[in-house]
């Protein structure tokens, strides 16, 4: 294990919370981000709670890179890339910016290194104000002198404004090397409260995301689903109605998710126990709601995947 530092004083206090949690020495190398890493030193796992304030000046080391912007997150992202060894995972907490004119999601996925599949989820947005707000608290600054905090204040505001940015992202990436030419990447928002600790939720989305990638939409209704672990159904309208306005597939497990289905969704995730294949699935659905199998098989592979993709339905192998 290899841990890098700006700050000598964190590679210490690295290697007593190392030996007193007993686990071997790691090795700990003081210099800015990969800057102490040799170009052919590969690893299975990079991880990062970097300093990802995005702030004008680098006043406070634990926060403030000393890049400007979102820089330091991008070069982190960017450079993880060539340090994974095939196969290997990173994963970093990170802030974005919200540029005028600009969609997030696209600034996200042009830092995705070659060779990566990335899953990033945004788990907040704040605007400038309140996000300034947040740091200058959370360094003390809100219980100094007044004028020197409007104008630590002011300071901020002129450098988001110089920079375009509306608003600040907080969120997860995780970068896994595939190595592939046809990367997946995953770009979304989900703000609600999530299963801890992720780590086998992350391994899965990816498994799933290979699994449809090889899988073209005929493959896919020859291929069998099981509905996942913890997944419910909940029917939403008026009491005593016949039917339902809607039926919500909501996760008690992992990343927590709900999501609206149509009949044909909630009876297929209803019937996946892994023993049929999906196209049977459909055709017997198709028989029941008296619509034609051709064209159910035709149009239900993107709810499907969806379904898949959200970890609502998992290949059976
Ligand atoms: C948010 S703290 C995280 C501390 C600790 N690793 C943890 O997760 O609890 C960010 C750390 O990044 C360090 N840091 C700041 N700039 C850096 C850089 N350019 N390269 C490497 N580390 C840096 C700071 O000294 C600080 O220890």
């Amino acid at each position: 294990m290899t841990a890098t530092d700006v700050n000598p004083r964190a590679l210490h206090i690295a290697a007593l919370t190392l030996a007193l949690s007993g686990v071997p020495a790691a090795d700990l190398r003081e210099g800015s981000l990969f800057e102490p890493v040799r170009a052919d030193e590969k690893y299975d796992l990079i991880v990062s709670n970097p300093p990802f304030v995005i702030s004008p000046g680098a006043r406070l080391t634990y926060r403030d890179g000393g890049m400007g912007g979102d820089d330091l997150c991008r070069t982190l992202v960017q450079e993880a890339g060539e340090r994974l060894g095939d196969g290997g995972f990173a994963q970093f907490l990170a802030n974005w910016q919200h540029v005028e004119g600009e969609d997030w999601q696209d600034r996200l996925r042009s830092w995705v290194p070659r060779g990566c599949d990335a899953w990033i989820v945004q788990r907040e947005v704040q605007d400038v104000n309140q996000y300034t707000e947040l740091w200058l608290r959370d360094a003390g600054d809100h219980r100094g002198d007044t004028a020197e905090y409007r104008a630590r204040y002011d300071a901020w505001l002129d450098e988001f404004e110089a920079r375009g940015v509306k608003a600040v992202g907080f969120g997860w990436i995780t970068l896994r090397r595939s190595g592939g030419d046809r990367p997946s990447i995953t770009v979304e928002e989900w703000s609600h409260p999530v299963e801890q600790p992720l780590g086998d939720t992350v391994r899965a989305h990816f498994e799933r995301l290979d699994h449809l990638r090889a899988h073209d939409d005929a493959a896919l209704l020859e291929a069998r689903f099981r509905l996942a672990a913890g997944v419910v159904q909940e029917q939403v309208g008026l009491p005593g109605a016949e039917d339902p306005e809607h039926v919500v597939l909501r996760q008690n497990r992992g990343m927590r998710r709900a999501t609206r289905v149509d009949t044909v969704g909630a009876g297929f995730a209803g019937v996946s126990d892994g023993t049929m294949s999906a196209g049977r699935i459909l055709d017997a659905i198709a028989q029941l709601l008296g619509e034609d199998p051709v064209l159910l098989r035709d149009r239900t592979p993107s709810q499907i995947r969806l379904l898949v993709e959200q970890g609502f339905l998992e290949p059976v192998k």
